[in-house]
């Protein structure tokens, strides 16, 4: 009976090449729609109002906030033209749950009381010119509709976060309140989502870089557009005649994608049902929670872990993805990791061999479907940008910066993902699209924003 289960899921969750190239080309569809007007699809395709991305001439000190993955962070950096970054410094903590979902004041006083502590304890190798306000770059990794570089106001919120009252609001005018109650007197410079801060990043190490996607928490791309591209986009011509744009892709939806029960009931149930499909099927908040519906529904069903259901398994969010990638990725002819995650977390003692197996089986089907659908949007943006093949005779090269804990430390899923983008792309074309890990990319890259859109300049 478990065996019946595991082959239904193994079918649903099925993505042959075939439906990957539907799904990219949906992706496609949906990316010229959501340019084409404000609502025109479910891929909001954000006008950021970054439109020149760092050179290496910025100079000077500069800061950052990064709020909306699984840590928040705040650091400074030194900038030393062409020489790159001189020094950086960061501080990590992570979100207390209950501010996630609590009042708006509460979140932006914890974050600007960090700030405030930050600043308090600078060395002297940062060096700001005397009579200079500090500037900071905030990235804010939740859908904002921006007016300007430096502002902007929450569509909704994703992940784990929910406080309503924020929905609508300018999150610049809020930390802004919340730096005054605390305190600090800083100039926020940029507002920038963590796609972006990535691509800024990104492209500040390698000029190649045109595209950035994160798979974390959440998961969302980004990339450099033509601004005659863009007929929403009414506002003057950029010199640079190109406009990066946050597609917001954890949203995408389309019929080509494998949905099962698991999906279905795990979105009814989550905190945004109906939004953030895509996202739901190939980030890191949601594929532990995926494995946990499976486990649950054989064990009622198929008796996994004998006559009782583990109460624990009742638990949703119980089994984070770290855990299940440590599951995954066991290597012990006996699956010892498996056994002593599904003793310590799920209290289930002395699992066999065989029980151990179909746990790693369910774990591979749910990162297998995940990976490979990731590659399918990234081959979404390559043909939009006319990138998936040759141009003018020859293959260009490009860079896509990548971030996120589940494609840093998912050694299955990330290899999985980019074995599937060759296969998609081709052998010829595979070896001048490079994947390159950019690993707090987005902290530096709002930094380096927060440089280009200085007031000193
Ligand atoms: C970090 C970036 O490295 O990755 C953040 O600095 C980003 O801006 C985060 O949000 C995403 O990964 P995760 O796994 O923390 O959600
Ligand atoms: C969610 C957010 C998006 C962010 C992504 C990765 O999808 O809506 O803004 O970029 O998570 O952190």
């Amino acid at each position: 009976k478990c065996g019946d289960i595991v082959k239904e899921l193994e079918e649903k969750c099925r993505t042959p090449v075939s439906k990957l190239r539907h799904i990219a080309d949906a992706m496609t569809v949906e990316m010229h729609a959501g340019l084409a007007s404000e609502g025109g699809s479910k891929l909001k395709m954000l006008i950021t109002y970054v439109d020149n991305l760092p050179t290496r001439d910025e100079q000077g000190v500069y800061y950052a906030l990064d709020l909306g993955g699984t840590n928040f962070r705040v650091l400074r950096v030194q900038l030393a033209g062409k020489s790159g970054i001189e020094y950086k410094e960061f501080a990590e903590v992570s979100i207390p749950p209950e501010l996630m979902v609590g009042a708006p004041e509460a979140l932006f006083d914890y974050i600007a009381a960090e700030l405030a502590k930050f600043i308090a304890s600078e060395n002297e190798k940062f060096r700001l010119l005397p009579g200079r306000q500090r500037e900071l770059g905030f990235t804010f990794s939740f859908p904002v509709l921006q007016l300007s570089i430096d502002s902007g106001t929450l569509i909704r919120w994703t992940k784990g976060f929910s406080i309503g009252e924020m929905v609508g609001k300018d999150v610049v005018a809020e930390l802004r309140k919340a730096m005054d109650r605390q305190g600090v007197d800083m100039r926020v410079s940029a507002l920038v989502n963590d796609t972006v801060g990535t691509l800024a990043g990104g492209r500040y190490d390698n000029k190649d870089v045109a595209v950035a996607v994160i798979l974390g928490t959440g998961s969302n791309a980004a990339y450099v557009e033509r601004a005659q591209a863009i007929p929403k986009w009414h506002g003057p011509h950029p010199k640079s005649g190109e406009m990066v744009i946050n597609m917001e892709w954890g949203n995408f939806k389309s019929s080509h994608l494998p949905l099962t029960e698991y999906d279905n009931t795990m979105d009814a149930e989550s905190l945004n049902p109906g939004e953030q499909i895509y996202e739901k099927l190939i980030s890191g908040m949601y594929l532990g929670e995926l494995l946990r519906r499976v486990l649950y529904r054989m064990a009622n069903e198929a008796a996994l872990f004998g006559d009782m259901v583990p109460p624990k398994l009742k638990t949703q969010f119980i089994l984070r993805t770290p855990e299940m990638c440590a599951m995954h990725h066991d290597t012990s002819p006996d699956l010892k990791v498996v056994g002593e995650k599904l003793k310590d977390i799920l209290e289930i003692p002395n699992t066999p061999l065989s029980t151990r197996k179909i746990v790693v089986e369910v774990c591979n089907i749910i990162a297998t479907r995940g990976a490979r659908l990731a590659a399918a949007g990234i081959l979404g943006i390559l043909k939009k940008i006319g990138r998936d093949g040759f141009r003018d005779g020859a293959i260009p090269e490009i860079v896509i910066a990548m971030d996120g804990g589940l494609y840093e430390h998912y050694t299955k899923y990330r290899n999985c993902l980019e074995k599937t983008l060759e296969e998609l792309v081709g052998d010829k074309v595979a070896n001048h699209v490079k994947l390159i890990l950019s690993n707090d990319g987005s902290g530096i890259g709002a930094a380096l924003l927060a440089a280009c859109h200085s007031q000193y300049i």
